[in-house]
């Protein structure tokens, strides 16, 4: 049975890993347990026969008008049953009356966020993509 949590009460890194799937350079189960308790909202779908987390998504904010969710991932064999919408839906209600939530997609998921209500706007970002700042992802 899925069952959404928000927050990591019990849960091993072993239950959390399998994520950040082709990415170049993915953040480490340590750096992946700081990233989702530093984040403002944070959203875990939790497969609770096989004590694994099988989906999860993140957003930071300045807490009073916008948000930005960098982070939404559901593994492989769990996609494409509704848990990647369940998740944003539920990221969104953690987020409240917010005036504005933003995210970064390639094209092939505007189909996925319109559905949700999302739509396309311009925008530029840089990414470090063989780590961060002054540190890697260790
Ligand atoms: C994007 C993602 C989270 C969607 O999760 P999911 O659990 O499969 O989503 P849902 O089941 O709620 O999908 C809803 C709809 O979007 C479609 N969809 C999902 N992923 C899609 C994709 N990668 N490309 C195109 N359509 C997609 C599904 O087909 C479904 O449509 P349907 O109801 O007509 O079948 C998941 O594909 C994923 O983790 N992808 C890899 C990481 C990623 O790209 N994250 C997004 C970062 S912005």
């Amino acid at each position: 049975m899925i069952e959404y949590r928000h927050n990591l009460e019990g849960i091993t890194d072993d239950a959390l890993s399998g994520f950040f799937v082709g990415w170049p350079s993915p953040p480490s189960v340590s750096k992946f347990r700081e990233i989702l308790e530093k984040s403002y909202a944070v959203v875990l779908a939790w497969d609770s026969e096989r004590s694994e987390v099988i989906g999860f998504a993140t957003a930071i904010s300045d807490r009073v008008f916008a948000a930005f969710m960098p982070l939404l991932e559901v593994k492989a064999e769990y996609q494409k049953r509704g848990i990647g919408s369940e998740l944003v839906r539920r990221i969104e209600s953690q987020l409240g009356g917010m005036y504005s939530i933003d995210i970064v997609c390639d094209p092939e998921l505007e189909s996925f966020y319109s559905r949700l209500g999302y739509v396309s706007l311009c925008g530029q970002a840089k990414r470090f993509r063989s780590g961060y700042a002054n540190t890697t992802f260790t």
